[in-house]
């Protein structure tokens, strides 16, 4: 009997001890998988991308940041497109070179952004990969530039400046301030430091100057490319300066490159300005954006600007207001642009029978 009551006490102890034991490993289990749970919910959180804010993503390809111009131009989508106004911008620098934008619009399309923004380096070659995004239903703004594709509903609709117009009223200027200064035409001697060979930017402004020196019976003693850089307008002047010493106006095909020759011309001795007759060199540009070229104008260095506007930031932000909104932007759009110059006495100028007013930056 007492070795049963012993037995049924150590019986009962070790059910006990059990229990105890089977609660202990239930309750590390609980503890196990409740850690194992909150763990893999906080992989899971991590993977999946927090609530969808609701904004318009737009692939932006940018030509390079070669300018005050083009600074300004980035600037202006940067501030135009944020996420506060309720977009995303992806931003990318082309550097100059087509196939980096080529490689972009590809990057856009895969990942599936409401509008790609191209600002084409050149006008050739964008056939395929506009293609590509009129496939995937990609609608694509070209602003600045143009593109010269064969099909042109592989672009929703463009916007940017008249580059020969803008060419056609610095030269109605420099006409009207030649006459004034009684210079013989013949005795013109004109130099075109060019833009990017290829750009609708360089190829309206060479034509607008080539037209006027035609119509004008000036001289065009060379055109040599300045990429739009201080640096390369600097060389080309110089080069240029070395082989003709008869150069009396250069043409340059923006305020950077103008830049550049001012620079070039110092170090040749020789002196920057409106003052033909006296020896000077005219200079002339396009752009006028930056304090620099602002106060060239002033101090005479630089004579006339023909205006680029940059700002075309809120110019995209409304076409895709308007695709938003269901309505069908303008194909082609541009841009109202001014005359710049410190020369008091020409206060507007006249082309193809449209008067255009020059903007006379003080002293
Ligand atoms: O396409 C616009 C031109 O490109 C600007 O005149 C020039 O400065 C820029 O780089």
């Amino acid at each position: 009997m007492a070795a049963g009551v012993v037995f049924l006490v150590g019986f009962l102890q070790i059910e006990v001890m059990n229990k105890n034991i089977f609660s202990i490993i239930c309750f590390c289990m609980i503890l196990i998988t409740g850690c194992a749970q909150s763990a893999s919910r906080k992989v899971v959180n991590e993977q999946v991308p927090e609530a969808k804010e609701d904004l318009i993503v737009i692939g932006f390809s940018q030509v390079g940041a070669e300018s005050d111009w083009r600074k300004e131009n980035s600037e202006s989508m940067r501030s135009t497109f944020t996420r506060d106004k309720g977009y995303e911008l992806i931003f990318e620098d082309a550097q100059q070179k087509q196939q980096n934008q080529i490689t972009a619009i590809r990057t856009f399309i895969q990942r599936e952004v409401d509008y790609i923004v191209l600002a084409p380096v050149t006008e050739d070659g964008w056939d395929t990969v506009l293609g590509e995004a009129k496939d995937a239903g990609i609608p694509v703004i070209i602003v600045d530039r143009m593109v010269n594709v064969d099909d042109d509903s592989l672009f929703t609709c463009w916007v940017g400046s008249d580059f020969k117009l803008e060419s056609r009223k610095a030269c109605a200027w420099l006409k009207s301030y030649l006459e004034r200064q009684h210079m013989d035409p013949g005795d013109v001697n004109i130099v075109d430091i060019q833009g990017t060979i290829g750009s609708s930017a360089q190829i309206g402004r060479t034509t607008g100057l080539r037209d006027a020196v035609i119509e004008n019976g000036w001289r065009l003693l060379d055109a040599v490319p300045g990429e739009y850089t201080q640096a390369k307008g600097r060389e080309a002047a110089a080069r240029m300066l070395e082989k003709y010493d008869n150069i009396n106006v250069v043409y340059c095909e923006n305020d950077n490159e103008a830049f550049g020759a001012i620079e070039a011309l110092e170090a040749a001795g020789k002196k920057a300005g409106g003052n033909i007759r006296g020896g000077e060199v005219l200079v002339m540009s396009f752009d006028g954006v930056s304090r620099q070229a602002l106060e060239n104008l002033r101090n005479g260095s630089i004579s006339c600007i023909g205006e680029c506007n940059p700002l075309h930031g809120p110019r995209v932000k409304k076409i895709i207001e308007n695709l938003e909104a269901g309505q069908t932007p303008d194909k082609y759009e541009y841009v109202e642009e001014d005359v710049f110059s410190g020369y008091e006495r020409i206060t507007e100028v006249t082309v193809d029978g449209t008067s255009y007013p020059v903007k006379i930056m003080g002293k």
